[in-house]
């Protein structure tokens, strides 16, 4: 991997994931989130296994920007047996979503954006004989499911601003920013919409252990857009709401079943309860490509297990004594009975019943 160190800017979005140059010779540019927040650096990625290791290792994280990160790898691999014919180039992609299909296995846009890779791939080789036009219609495929994320998040974050009222405390949990999108975010989205909107709210982030990526990610996120932010430790979330100084909690989603089951950043689960507990609204904001219809409920969803090591050596610093047992789920799932509503780009859905997500996501 080539690096190349560039100063964060002030822009209102992060480019987190994209494409740099033409189909032929471009390669994926994403932001290693792992050094975040101290180090701002972009990785190049020049072939598959560099963009299932970033994938693997969470360099690129968050459920809509896998997907598009796989996306854009499934260019690279596109290109790997060569480029002299259309059949070399649509069976180097198959091998090559097959085996992205293997970096993580809970958020459903990564399987979602790499069924469109192989989809137009198929469908664009039984078309045309020349590489060159193939190769062309793989990236704009990719660079479409990126646009279209960027256009859910704004969407998302209209209809989920229309909830928020001004003055409200914000609870949120991981990240589901500019970070793990395309753009804008979900969660965050529905915050940056309401403050563009002149509704002032102050968020209270939760850490996230195991990984932090509400303390490196989110805070970092919502300070340098001048949101006013506070960082709590995880287990001070119920506290917190005990204290009455949040009024809605919304957060992201990796996949949600048919009857509204949602799986998102362990911890999720937890603050769901509490939400309850205290009558505060608890929000999902995700796009419908989140949504997993094939499923019938969460007790389905796959749940990602992670090293060890991230829960005894965080950081690199060792935090438990050596040769003990531990349990690392990456994500949890929130009951649909503890969610308020739901926030698409299609517009919200609640109350959460199988009908209602059928209706606006089924189609
Ligand atoms: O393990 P991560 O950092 O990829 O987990 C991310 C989350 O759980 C997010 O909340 C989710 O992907 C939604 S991102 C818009």
């Amino acid at each position: 991997m080539s690096v190349d160190s560039t100063e964060a800017d002030l822009r209102p979005t992060v480019e987190t994931v994209g494409w740099v140059g033409s189909a032929h010779d471009g390669f994926v540019r994403l932001i290693d989130q792992t050094l975040l927040p101290g180090t701002f650096v972009h990785i190049d990625c020049k072939n598959v296994d560099q963009v299932w290791e970033a994938i693997k290792m969470l360099r690129v994280r968050g459920a809509p920007a896998i997907g598009i990160a796989a996306a854009f790898g499934a260019l690279l691999g596109a290109r790997s047996q060569g480029i002299d014919s259309v059949d070399s180039i649509r069976s180097a992609l198959k091998q090559a979503t097959t085996s992205l299909r293997t970096s993580r296995p809970t958020a459903v846009n990564l399987f979602w954006a790499l069924d469109r890779m192989d989809r137009i791939a198929e469908t664009e080789a039984s078309r045309t004989s020349d590489p060159n036009t193939l190769l062309e219609r793989i990236l704009t495929e990719a660079r479409a499911i990126q646009d279209e994320d960027r256009a859910m998040c704004r969407s998302i974050g209209r209809f989920g601003a229309e909830l928020l009222s001004p003055g409200q405390g914000v609870l949120t949990h991981c990240n589901a920013g500019g970070l793990a999108t395309s753009d804008y975010g979900t969660a965050l989205a529905v915050i940056f919409s309401a403050v563009e909107q002149g509704k002032s709210v102050h968020v209270f982030a939760d850490e996230t252990r195991p990984l932090l990526q509400g303390a490196r990610l989110t805070a970092w996120e919502l300070q340098r857009r001048g949101i006013p932010v506070t960082l709590i430790c995880d287990n001070m979330a119920a506290q917190v709401m005990k204290e009455g100084r949040v009024q809605a909690v919304v957060v992201g989603a990796d996949r949600i079943a048919a009857n509204g089951d949602t799986a998102n950043k362990i911890g999720t689960y937890s603050v769901a309860l509490a939400a309850r507990a205290h009558d505060i609204p608890f929000y999902v904001a995700a796009p419908s490509s989140t949504f997993d219809l094939t499923l019938s409920d969460g007790s389905s969803i796959p749940i990602e297990q992670r090293d060890p090591r991230e829960i005894t050596h965080g950081f690199g610093h060792a935090t438990a004594p050596e040769g003990i047992q531990v349990y690392n789920p990456a994500f949890d799932v929130t009951p649909a009975a503890l969610i308020t509503a739901f926030i698409t780009e299609r517009g919200v859905i609640r109350p959460i019943t199988r009908e209602a997500i059928r209706n606006l996501i089924g189609s």
